[in-house]
């Protein structure tokens, strides 16, 4: 299941090969000048975030983007919370620090959610059909952030602590999730603060079939 969500999360992003990686071969120079393969290819995640909230309009858009996503049989089998509460976010972040002390040690820690101002949680019955379906809600959600100049970062590690830790449960509760779903991933939002450059892409692992 997890490795379908990263799978389909990742499907819009192998189109990100020509962003810095410096491989030969890219057709990236092909979409020069096209906003939509400009947003895919300056896309990053995002770890660092400014104080500055995100309007709660473009959070709605952001959402809205995700949910026209294409999904087996338009039955969207899916649910997408919101979440820009200060209270929400730094009361689960206090309860998830108490179980990884750790976490609250690294330089320029503010949250558990890569320090973003808002997170979108996204849940679904755990299974390979609904994973992907999420996993395209996603990618139309951080692909959208980019073209109104907000940062994101796809996380899995809190949905870990949100499913399953009973301490974490008044607050999987206060998002009002279908109990049969699972959080597959969150996507922290935010007005970024760092440029990080990309990762390299793997071109070898595109290939035609003649
Ligand atoms: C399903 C999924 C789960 C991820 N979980 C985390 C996470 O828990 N923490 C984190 O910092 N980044 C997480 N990431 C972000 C990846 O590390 C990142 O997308 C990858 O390294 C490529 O970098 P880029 O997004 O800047 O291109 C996740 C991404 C995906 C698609």
């Amino acid at each position: 299941m997890k490795n379908c969500i990263i799978a389909f999360l990742a499907a819009g992003m192998l189109a990100a090969t020509g962003c810095g990686n410096g491989a030969s071969g890219s057709a990236a120079g092909a979409g020069d000048g096209n906003a939509v393969i400009e947003a895919i290819m300056a896309r990053r995640s995002i770890r660092q975030y400014k104080d500055t909230p995100v309007e709660r309009e473009k959070l709605q858009l952001l959402a809205e983007c995700g949910v026209n996503a294409p999904n087996g049989m338009n039955a969207q089998a899916w649910e997408v919370r919101i979440i820009d509460s200060k209270e929400w976010i730094d009361g689960i972040t206090e309860v998830y620090k108490a179980a990884n002390p750790q976490m609250a040690s690294r330089p320029g820690f503010k949250n558990m959610f890569v320090n973003g101002t808002a997170v979108i949680a996204v849940a679904a019955p755990d299974d390979t059909y609904n994973g992907v379906n999420a996993g395209l809600l996603g990618e139309n959600i951080m692909l959208a952030a980019q073209s109104l100049g907000l940062g994101t970062c796809c996380l899995g590690a809190p949905t870990r602590f949100l499913n399953s830790a009973p301490e974490a449960q008044p607050y999987r509760e206060k998002l009002g999730i279908n109990p049969d779903y699972q959080i597959l991933y969150m996507i922290a939002v935010g007005y970024p603060n760092e440029e990080p450059a990309a990762k390299p892409r793997d071109l070898s692992k595109i290939r035609f079939v003649e």
